[in-house]
């Protein structure tokens, strides 16, 4: 993907407000949020339930509307966008991941990864070929004509991703990605996200998992529909053990062992090399 130094951010938030419900019931779920990303940032969000990640994620995805406050996509204010060109760009430039993840269910696999490029025109045999290819990926090919009720829930989760993978979207939105994965399958999602974003592509993934921040080049963690934090480079503050730039697939390890210990998960597997020292410091602070 190019790079120009005069290109706009691809996103820029101002003053952007959202409320809920009328009158004693209304409730500000995006309190005047002023947000700049720029293209080729890995941006992970973080935040208790409730304090309006996903609210936020659906308005960046042009799926919900904001009350108050500006936002320019590419350097357009979206406010003068007719719906067909918001929905040209919700298909064209937009991968989603939901949170519930929204495969069609009378589509098999392959054809629910491939369906975002029927939406773009793309022929029959290209698309189904870019979605075997996805699902390979994803370690997916032997569930290639497996209907949605087939799969189990990370199996399911992994084919919704690969579907908003398929298109190489410029921007790919993610709501908690890897929530119910064990942290193996969560991996091979973060190196592949990893790797879109590497091609230049603008992620925003919502995480509840602060070990999986150490992918991000950006962390902001949410507050009351606020922003609360939002820090460049996350990797040494949030890796306190080891602030040494390392393999990612290491960073994973070291802080999922960690950060997984209170909220008793299975520990992730970690590399030969350090899972002995790893284990043993983990018993230390138990
Ligand atoms: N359609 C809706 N109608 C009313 N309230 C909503 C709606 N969607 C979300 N909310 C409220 O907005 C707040 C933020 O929700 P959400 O963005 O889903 O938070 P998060 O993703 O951070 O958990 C919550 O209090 C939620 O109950
Ligand atoms: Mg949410």
């Amino acid at each position: 993907m190019k790079k120009a130094a005069s290109t706009p951010p691809v996103i820029a938030l101002k003053g952007l407000t959202k409320r809920y419900g009328i009158g004693d019931a209304e409730h500000t779920v995006l309190d005047n949020i002023d947000l700049t990303i720029k293209k080729g940032e890995f941006v992970a969000i973080m935040g208790p339930s409730g304090c309006g990640k996903t609210t936020l994620l659906n308005i960046l995805g042009l799926l919900d509307r904001a009350d108050e406050g500006e936002y320019e996509l590419d350097g357009k204010s979206i406010r003068r966008l007719s719906g067909a060109a918001q929905a040209r760009i919700r298909s064209d430039q937009v991968g989603f991941v939901f949170q519930n993840f929204n495969l069609v269910p009378r589509l098999n696999v392959i054809e629910n990864v491939a369906l975002p490029l029927t939406y773009k025109g793309v022929g029959k045999t290209k698309r189904l070929l870019a979605a075997s290819k996805m699902l390979k990926n994803f370690h997916l090919s032997e569930r290639e004509y497996y209907m949605p009720w087939q799969l189990s829930g990370g199996q399911t989760q992994r084919v919704a991703i690969a579907r908003a993978l398929v298109n190489d979207p410029a921007i790919v939105l993610a709501d908690e990605p890897t929530g119910n994965l064990d942290s193996k399958a969560s991996h091979v999602i973060m190196e592949e996200l990893s790797d879109i974003h590497k091609r230049g592509n603008t992620i925003i993934m919502v995480t509840h998992n602060p070990a999986l921040t150490t992918y991000a080049s950006r962390v902001i963690t949410m507050l009351d529909g606020r922003i609360d934090t939002d820090t460049k480079d996350p990797r040494a503050p949030i890796n306190k053990i080891d602030t040494t730039k390392k393999p990612l697939g290491t960073h994973l390890n070291a802080t999922d062992a960690k950060s997984t210990k209170d909220k008793k998960k299975p520990v992730k597997k970690a590399t030969k090399s350090s899972r002995t020292k790893k284990a043993s410091k983990e018993k230390d602070q138990k």
